[in-house]
């Protein structure tokens, strides 16, 4: 009675992007800003959690009240993920890298004298939301972001069934969502999905959060 309706709980966030090295001084990266992980963990911290963010490299500062650990790369931040279990819950914003260069150079690499082009072989990132649906400390709750800019719900429908999550929250990114204020979700469960008006992010992590704390009730 009082007690803040997370309070207890560990939930797992990621967030940002991934850097993936080419050689010393160059990466592999994305947009990600981390501005919508990030306002989740804030939120599920704000109802009492516990919450460990394990983010990529961003410019923007970590949330009051939230442990924070600090990764460049995807396996890092699965190694990160599988050492912050057991979780009660955990939310995959993360854009993380599909594929990584094969071999990063030991030393910069050198432009050829030809002018020709160095060959860039990548190899597939692990999946951390597919391997942590799967892990044997899988949390209770596992959610997935998918950002989509056409039949949203469909392949989200499609993405809950091969990542083996409880919940995606579809982003529709075909208008302005990327790097704007205000974001367009619709959280798709295996019973269905929601609708949810455009919202500011903050607003967004605030309805998880809720959602959350709900489905984590005894
Ligand atoms: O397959 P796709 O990248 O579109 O799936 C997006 C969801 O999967 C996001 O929740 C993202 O954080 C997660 N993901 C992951 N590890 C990857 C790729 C995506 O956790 N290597």
């Amino acid at each position: 009675p009082g007690a803040l309706p997370l309070t207890g709980r560990h939930v797992l966030v990621t967030s940002g992007p991934t850097h993936e090295p080419i050689d010393p001084v160059r990466f592999l990266a994305n947009r990600s800003s981390g501005q919508q992980g990030h306002a989740i963990a804030a939120a599920l911290a704000a109802l009492g959690a516990r919450v460990t963010l394990v983010a990529g490299p961003v410019a923007i500062p970590d949330p009051q009240g939230v442990e924070t650990l600090h990764v460049e790369t995807a396996r890092e931040m699965m190694a990160a993920c599988e050492a912050a279990l057991p979780a009660d819950a955990a939310v995959f914003a993360a854009a993380v890298a599909d594929w990584r260069p094969a071999e990063p150079a030991a030393q910069k690499m050198k432009k050829p004298l030809d002018q020709s082009a160095p060959p860039l072989a990548l190899v597939p990132n692990p999946d951390i939301l597919a391997t942590l649906s799967r892990h044997p400390q899988r949390p209770e709750l596992v959610i997935g972001f998918a950002a989509e800019t056409e039949r949203v719900i469909e392949h989200a429908q499609a993405k809950l069934a091969r990542k083996g999550c409880d919940w995606i929250v579809a982003n529709d990114v075909s208008g302005d969502a990327m790097g704007g204020a205000e974001n367009t979700v619709h959280l798709v469960t295996h019973h269905g999905v929601e609708h949810w008006p455009r919202l500011p992010k903050v607003e967004v992590a605030a309805r998880l959060a809720d959602r959350v704390a709900e489905a984590l009730h005894p």
